[in-house]
């Protein structure tokens, strides 16, 4: 994909379609338009005279003329009310226009980037939400598919962010590479994702480590079978057992020079494959738990932004790798574990694998004797239950932290919503023969998944992100075509770039 940026004085060739934007109750399309093509302006205006088109939210107005002066092809998409204008909508525009030349079979779109101010967003804001999504949007994984009617339709290649006049090129151009970048870390965590189960096993997850560290230039270094036995990892070793697949832990290390400022430890759960292990899962839709390693592959996208974005900061991510199956050598449930930091812990479920290995990998962080700690983890089926695939179950100990990612989740269009880990529900997972169970008994199921994970931490501050609600799509959306979304990417690059 091609983007670039464009003024006025230089449109001098026709591209295929002319994106333009206007806001519900307008009387008249946006002056920009006019300022561009006024036969394009009219041919609008008399749309909304007709009543035609009237800027509502997700509504669509498309015409075909040739003598308008930048493309034959225009499209207006309604932004709704202005006051309701944000990053959020704005990033639904573009992806609607784009999807729109795509289903069309267009080539090359010009944006007609300032319909896109009001209200929050910032002529900056613009260049980098365009840009990002067009590249979120332009996604798709079909690496395995020979027949090319079964592919996913990408006909756009050219992408210019038109604005009526370049004051602010570098800064513009600057931020456009910043949008298309975190993209490029998302797409990278999605393709992780979507590779199947015996394609992506904690082998190949763990060299897929060490190439990003070797060409980001970060040191890396990974635990395997032995080391994880040294370690007395033993809930990580746990989950392992029911599989040929050998365990491996993934530390990455980025920044070291900014160490002073201390230190941010990112936790994934690398599940690449979930059956459920001896509680085996149901086998309607089992084929989605190639998806249980999205909080591995949040942290490696990260990894990637952050370190191309340069930031002064140091972090350490620790990603646990599993397969959980039900082999002979597997865990049965009434096991009893001992797990690295020291304390004793009865499987209930077998299901309930992520906790155990994130509960060492938590442990683990120690010593690196972090500020704060972040996990990322496809945790609980509850918690779809509780938010659905609009929003991140966020839970913590650090108000300040728990609040540092809600906003950095608003940004980028990650949502979070906070649930309580108060000690009342300490009870749900009280052991009998052991400190601890791995499993409640159903109720408040992704508070005790995170209620059990807080045993774990050897720091005060911590961020708990249940992403098994949003990690995977079913149905396309806007900017996430159906499978791995790479939620989590935005986020925390987002968190990360203001860290202080
Ligand atoms: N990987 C699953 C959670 C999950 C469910 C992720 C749906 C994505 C979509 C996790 O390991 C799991 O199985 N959790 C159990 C916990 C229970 C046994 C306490 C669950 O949610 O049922
Ligand atoms: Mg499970
Ligand atoms: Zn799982």
């Amino acid at each position: 994909m091609n983007i670039t940026i464009g003024s006025f004085e230089r449109v001098k060739s026709k591209v295929d379609l002319l994106v333009a934007g206007m806001f519900e109750g307008d009387a008249k399309p946006p002056l920009v338009l006019k300022k561009l093509d006024g036969t394009a302006f009219q041919l609008v205006q008399s749309a909304i005279k007709n009543k035609r088109f009237s800027g509502k939210k997700d509504e669509q107005f498309h015409g075909y003329l040739d003598s308008l002066r930048s493309s034959n092809e225009i499209l207006v998409l309604g932004l709704g009310k202005k006051e309701n204008w944000k990053y959020e909508p704005a990033r639904r525009a573009t992806a609607g226009a784009l999807n729109f030349a795509n289903a069309n079979k267009l080539k090359s779109i010009r944006i007609l980037a300032e319909c896109f101010l009001g209200g929050a967003v910032k002529l900056e804001d613009v260049a980098f939400l365009i840009s990002q999504t067009i590249d979120l949007a332009t996604y798709k994984f079909d690496r395995y598919q020979t027949k090319e009617e079964l592919k996913p339709k990408r006909t756009v290649e050219s992408v210019e962010i038109l604005f009526s006049q370049l004051s602010k090129k570098k800064e513009m151009t600057q931020m456009i590479e910043e949008g298309r970048l975190i993209a490029g870390a998302v797409n990278f965590a999605r393709d992780l994702i979507n590779e199947p189960g015996n394609r992506l096993q904690p082998r190949q997850l763990a060299d897929c480590a060490r190439d990003l560290a070797k060409e980001s230039g970060f040191r890396s270094e990974v635990l395997g079978i032995a080391e994880l036995k040294k370690n007395n990892m033993n809930g990580i070793l746990a989950v392992a057992q029911g599989s040929h697949q050998s365990p491996q832990l993934i530390v990455l290390e980025y920044g070291v020079s900014h160490k002073r400022n201390g230190t941010i430890c990112l936790v994934g759960k690398g599940v690449t494959f979930d059956s459920g292990g001896i509680s085996l899962k149901p086998s309607g839709g089992m084929e989605k738990m190639k998806c249980d390693m999205s909080g591995a592959a949040a942290v490696l996208g990260t990894m990637k932004a952050i370190s191309k974005l340069k930031l002064k900061i140091h972090v350490v991510a620790v990603i646990p790798c599993v397969e959980n199956m039900p082999g002979g050598g597997a865990q049965r449930p009434g096991d009893i574990i001992k797990m690295h930091n020291g304390k004793s812990v009865e499987v209930i479920n077998t299901d309930a694998e992520g906790r155990l290995i994130l509960a060492d990998a938590l442990s683990y962080t120690k010593r690196f004797n972090p500020k704060s700690v972040i996990d990322l983890a496809t945790l609980t089926g509850a918690c779809s239950v509780a938010l659905g695939d609009r929003a991140i179950g966020l839970m913590g100990t650090d108000p300040k932290l728990v609040d540092q990612v809600r906003k950095a989740g608003e940004r980028s269009g990650e949502r979070c919503w906070e649930l309580p880990l108060w000690d009342e529900y300490a009870d749900l997972i009280k052991g009998h023969h052991s400190d601890l169970l791995n499993a409640g008994s159903g109720q408040a199921g992704t508070i005790v998944g995170g209620m059990f994970l807080k045993e774990f931490v050897p720091v005060k501050s911590w961020a708990h992100l249940d992403i098994a609600s949003t990690a995977w799509t079913d149905a396309n959306k806007p900017y996430h075509v159906k499978g791995g979304s790479g939620v989590g990417v935005r986020l925390l690059v987002e968190l990360l770039k203001n860290w202080k």
